[in-house]
């Protein structure tokens, strides 16, 4: 599957067909997903993944803060993925201090990355996912043995997908380097507003002086001083924003 294709028809899935997930599918999408980027390529993300109907069951009953989606997600997946970080490598030093004012910042974040990598790899091989944020560590740990030294990072259900969810919609940001150019276009589907925002005003499309229509806005110069031709942005029929 190409790339951009890949990132833009990704959905979470919730509901998985009775297929299990081999353990060769499960290297290829593990393999795949470490490749994600991480902090001085500290490659903290690590993968437990739960095919045991029992620890399954457990996990779904007593582990998700009795968040029921959760709990049916867990469920009907046929694995359950226990997404673990190694704590205290990424963003320190080897004296185990931080190496930013962010703290303990970048291990989540490279879990994350790790996370959406994953879910990636496995929608480029047929195979559906869900990160989950809603469960409780503690009891996690009881039911899988996390091993010495990590923790937690996320659940990720994993499966054959039994949904086709369609694809939704997006926001999208883009914010210019120069903070006297910076730009917010919104796409909130085909019919409404986009809301162009600078750091002095936010302006509807339809109210810019070229503007046709909000994806034929034409020019709009940020700084809000009439004339100001610093940063202009546009848009084009699809609802894409292009920065120039
Ligand atoms: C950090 C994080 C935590 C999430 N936690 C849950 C969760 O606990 N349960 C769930 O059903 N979905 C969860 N999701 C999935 C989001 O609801 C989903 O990504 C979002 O609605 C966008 O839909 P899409 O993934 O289909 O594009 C989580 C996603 C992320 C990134």
């Amino acid at each position: 599957m190409e790339a951009l294709e890949c990132i833009k028809t990704r959905r979470s899935i919730r509901k998985f067909t009775e297929q299990p997930v081999t353990e060769d599918e499960v290297r290829q999408v593990v393999e795949a997903a470490a490749f994600a980027p991480s902090w001085k390529n500290t490659q903290i993300a690590r993968y437990i993944v739960v095919t045991d109907k029992e620890k399954k069951d457990k996990l779904a009953d007593n582990c998700m803060l009795g968040f029921t989606y959760n709990q049916k997600t867990t469920h009907g997946a046929p694995a359950l993925v226990v997404l673990t970080m190694i704590k205290e490598r990424s963003g320190y030093e080897r004296d185990g201090s931080f190496s930013t004012p962010l703290a303990t910042h970048w291990q989540s974040f490279d879990a994350g990355i790790a996370a959406q990598t994953f879910c990636l790899s496995a929608h480029a091989l047929g195979l559906g996912t869900v990160i989950m944020g809603i469960y409780d560590p503690a009891e996690v740990a009881k039911v899988v043995e996390i091993p010495e030294g990590q923790e937690v990072a996320a659940l990720i259900a994993l499966g054959h997908p039994a949904q086709d969810p369609q694809r939704r919609r997006v926001r999208m940001s883009i914010r210019c380097c120069d903070l006297s150019k910076s730009a917010y276009f919104e796409h909130r589907g085909s019919n409404s507003a986009v809301l162009f925002f600078s750091r002095h005003k936010v302006t509807r499309a339809h109210e810019l002086p070229s503007a046709g229509s909000p994806y034929l806005g034409g020019s709009f110069f940020c700084t809000g001083k009439p004339g100001c031709a610093n940063c202009v942005s546009v848009f084009d029929p699809d609802g894409r924003g292009v920065f120039r």
